[in-house]
């Protein structure tokens, strides 16, 4: 979704705000723009696009120490010049850039207009740069409060005054902001890696504050206007970590990181002689209950899937993972005894936010496991399981799906012992078979070039379906969902036993039908089904821990080797070679493998 950047301090502003802009692509967007104050004077650049066009535009001589930035993903009006931030008031003095939506801004842009007021976009954000100068009398922090009041939404924005050239006030409610400082000046951004490397302090704004950013740094206040004092933290992100490091993409490396980002992830959680879990982040946290919910949007709700296979196996009370948006709208049975666990990468999904809320006034306990630290979604929630696979810059989650999976294993576990509903020596044995999880990874990522090869073949395909069961069928679906996402090609995963009952119809001599087989998971029937494909011509991959058998090496176009492995390890393991496959057939395709078309990387909007 959008993205934001301030900056003012001694540096011309122009190169800050469009390396700051790249940073933040990853998040999805169609269109760019900048406004600074060139010679006192408000000026703007703005194009559908991408950045690197628009920066090609701006005379490399603009001299300006102050000005905001952003990146569009469209909501309101289409991807068009006009419609890119930032927006100006009738005098075209006032600058706005915004994330989020203004629900309430046909409202407010009719009485607008009514009072006088041109409307040049299409745009929500528009309507707050008129209201902004409707109310400004002088104090621009004071007439943004003021607009914030009167805003209905959830929201992000940056404002920039030529009247006011020596500050940049920001507001937040719902959508995040980060304000950063460093050396030579201060910063605001929607999202930490902006500002990584030049910022060596940051406060994340809270819903309802305001800030007012100045060379020498900034202040908050709350929605009244008083001045907050609120401690700043050191910045905390490495900025190799946002470099592509010698990949050929961000995917790709992330999917390559996926042997450290697991062994983070578990290494926190348990402790050494790898019979306990530890969670001090849920100290607190009420642990009697007798119902699971666990709700989430795309991938994270493939891996709330897996939880779903996973802790049924060990956990007495009932277990269901709900695609977050409809969590809202279904009557599901939420009360004080219910446990929620809201799973998101960003934490910052107004989906899985808005699910967060509805459970919490119905009373449940929730608790977040998130990738990024401080997130909306962690703060709602009363306690916090982290995932720590780093940040994560490509669209496509792969490391931050794959740590889900095991920390949601470990929060099982844990909830499992809690209730002792597990003993020792099947924890103790559960755990192991975890902890050989990076190795596995690190082996399987060895036999890339098998997959390169498959890739080659199958790129110009124009469906693909992935079949699986058990806890391997979400990992079907998430396969599918990769494969969709960065190649566009058409994918659908189904559970094995379903596809006689449809979506066999689909299935001939060009369909390749990729399988998920293992001896944990009703093997004989998987064969099964994949004697139906192949009786209809259909192209068989297997992906099986059994890549000897002869029945299957008879039947099957193409085998890749799983290790023999845990039941608990199957999801993560059978994970890396369909990233791998999405990646590589995406690459064949030319895709834009980092940033697809359509999609953002952090979705604020329902
Ligand atoms: C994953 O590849 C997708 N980009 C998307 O489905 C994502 O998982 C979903 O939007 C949820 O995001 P979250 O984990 O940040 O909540």
């Amino acid at each position: 979704m959008c993205g934001i950047i301030g900056y003012v301090g001694t540096e011309p502003v122009a190169p800050l705000l469009f390396a700051g802009l790249k940073r933040l692509e990853y998040r999805g967007y169609d269109s760019a723009g900048i406004a600074v104050l060139e010679e006192g004077w408000m000026t703007l650049f703005r194009r559908k696009g991408k950045v690197e066009e628009l920066e090609g535009e701006v005379p490399q001589q603009l001299t300006s120490r102050i000005g905001i930035g952003h990146t569009r993903w469209a909501t309101h009006g289409p991807p068009t010049e006009n419609n890119a931030h930032p927006h100006l008031d009738c005098q075209g003095k006032i600058a706005v850039i915004h994330n989020g939506i203004i629900e309430n801004f046909l409202d407010l842009k009719e009485r607008l207009i009514a009072a006088g007021h041109r409307f040049r976009s299409q745009t929500d954000t528009e309507a707050l740069a008129h209201l902004i100068e409707e109310k400004n009398d002088g104090d621009l922090l004071a007439a943004v409060a003021a607009t914030v009041a009167e805003a209905k939404g959830a929201f992000a924005l940056a404002v920039l005054s030529e009247d006011d050239p020596g500050r940049i006030i920001v507001a937040r409610r719902g959508s995040p902001l980060v304000l950063g400082k460093g050396a030579h000046g201060t910063f605001a951004c929607s999202d930490l890696p902006a500002i990584a490397g030049w910022a060596s302090h940051v406060l994340f704004l809270a819903d309802g504050e305001l800030a007012e950013l100045t060379e020498q740094g900034f202040r908050v206040f709350d929605h009244a206007g008083n001045e907050i004092d609120r401690p700043t933290q050191p910045v905390g992100i490495d900025p190799v970590s946002i470099q592509r490091g010698g990949y050929k993409h961000f995917m790709l490396k992330e999917i390559h990181e996926q042997p450290r980002s697991i062994g983070e992830t578990l290494r926190e959680k348990i402790e050494a002689e790898r019979s306990v879990i530890d969670l001090p982040s849920l100290e607190g946290v009420e642990q009697s209950f007798d119902r699971v919910y666990l709700v989430a949007c795309g991938t994270a709700y493939h891996s709330g899937l897996v939880a779903e296979y996973l802790w049924e196996r060990i956990l007495s009370v009932p277990v269901q993972a709900v695609i977050a948006s409809e969590f809202r709208l279904r009557e599901m049975r939420i009360t004080p005894r219910t446990l929620v666990i809201a799973v998101s990468q960003s934490g910052e999904t107004l989906d899985t936010l808005m699910a967060v809320r509805r459970a919490k006034e119905k009373g449940a306990t929730v608790i977040a496991l998130v990738n990024s630290l401080n997130s909306a979604i962690e703060r709602e929630s009363d306690g916090a399981v982290y995932t720590r696979a780093g940040i994560e810059i490509g669209v496509a989650a792969t490391k931050t799906f794959t740590s889900q999976l095991a920390a949601l294993a470990l929060l099982g576990l844990f909830l499992a012992e809690k209730g002792d509903e597990i003993d020792a020596p099947r924890l103790a044995e559960e755990l192991d078979a975890l902890a050989l999880l990076p190795g596995q990874i690190a082996q399987l990522l060895a036999s890339e070039e098998e997959i390169v090869l498959l890739a080659e073949r199958f790129h110009n395909a124009s469906d693909c379906l992935f079949l699986a069961r058990g806890s391997l069928y979400p990992i079907a679906l998430e396969g599918a969902l990769k494969l969709k996402e960065i190649s566009y090609i058409h994918a659908e995963g189904y559970p094995a036993g379903e596809m006689k009952h449809g979506p066999i119809a689909l299935i001939d001599a060009q369909m390749p039908v990729v399988v998920l087989l293992s001896h944990h998971i009703a093997y004989d029937k998987v064969m099964a089904n994949i004697q139906e494909v192949k009786a209809r011509n259909g192209i068989i991959i297997a992906l099986t821990d059994r890549p000897d058998d002869p029945a299957l090496t008879g039947l099957a176009d193409h085998i890749f080797a799983l290790p023999f492995a845990h039941q608990i390890s199957l999801p993560i393991l059978y994970t890396v070679p369909l990233q791998l496959l999405a990646y590589h057939i995406a690459v064949f395709r030319g895709t834009d493998v980092d940033q697809p078309r359509n999609l953002a990387k952090t979705v604020t909007v329902e």
